[in-house]
């Protein structure tokens, strides 16, 4: 019975023994430590400097990339070709390019000029009307003469013209890139106007 109590005391001696223990803290190498503290810390801090620059090294790769290639807005292209001089009919004006590019060409009886279908008040689509010869815009009733000129409603000055010119495969070459303003005496410009007799 002794013995029983005395094995009880003993363990229960051993126990408390065990909770008294401390464990160490590891913000420092404990003294009996073998150096292998040390190098697990030294790892650390060179693995973590070496993530810094390589991150350092992607980011700088990115942005040298996309210097490289700048988001740009394509526009698409100002110039088109707009067929044979024979195609059109002295006298008409052509709005077979009003909804695709915006211009009407008209061919009169030495030539060709193509009109910006932009309403100089606030940039509106006229409407050709044959009958009445003359453009007109249906948002505040703009109307321009067969010319381009203005002389009704509240455009402040006439339709632009803008490049046409033959293409080296005798097309008709217009490009909206280049306008040419009536008020600043740009319709007298050779590439306003393009000379034709056929
Ligand atoms: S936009 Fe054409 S008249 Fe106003």
């Amino acid at each position: 019975m002794s013995e029983i109590l005395n094995q009880q005391t003993s363990q229960e001696v051993i126990q408390k023994e065990a909770k008294k223990k401390v464990i160490p803290k590891q913000d420092k190498p404990p003294e009996n430590d073998t150096g292998l503290w040390k190098f697990n810390r030294r790892s650390f801090l060179t693995f973590a400097g070496w993530l810094g620059f390589l991150g350092f090294i992607f980011t700088s790769i990115i942005g040298a990339i996309r210097y490289m290639f700048p988001r740009v807005l394509y526009e698409p292209p100002t110039a088109f070709k707009a067929g044979y001089p024979d195609e059109y009919t002295v006298g008409e004006v052509s709005e077979r390019f009003k909804d695709t590019q915006r211009v009407w060409i008209v061919r009169e009886e030495d030539g060709f000029y193509a009109l910006l279908a932009v309403c100089t008040h606030l940039g509106c689509t006229p409407r050709w009307l044959s009958g009445e010869n003359k453009f007109k815009c249906p948002c505040h009733g703009s109307g321009f003469r067969k010319s381009g000129i203005n002389f009704e409603g509240p455009a402040p000055r006439p339709l632009e013209r803008v490049k046409i010119t033959l293409a080296e495969d005798g097309q008709i070459l217009i490009d909206k890139g280049v306008t040419y303003k009536y008020e600043k005496g740009e319709w007298g410009k050779p590439s306003s106007f393009l000379p034709y007799r056929g």
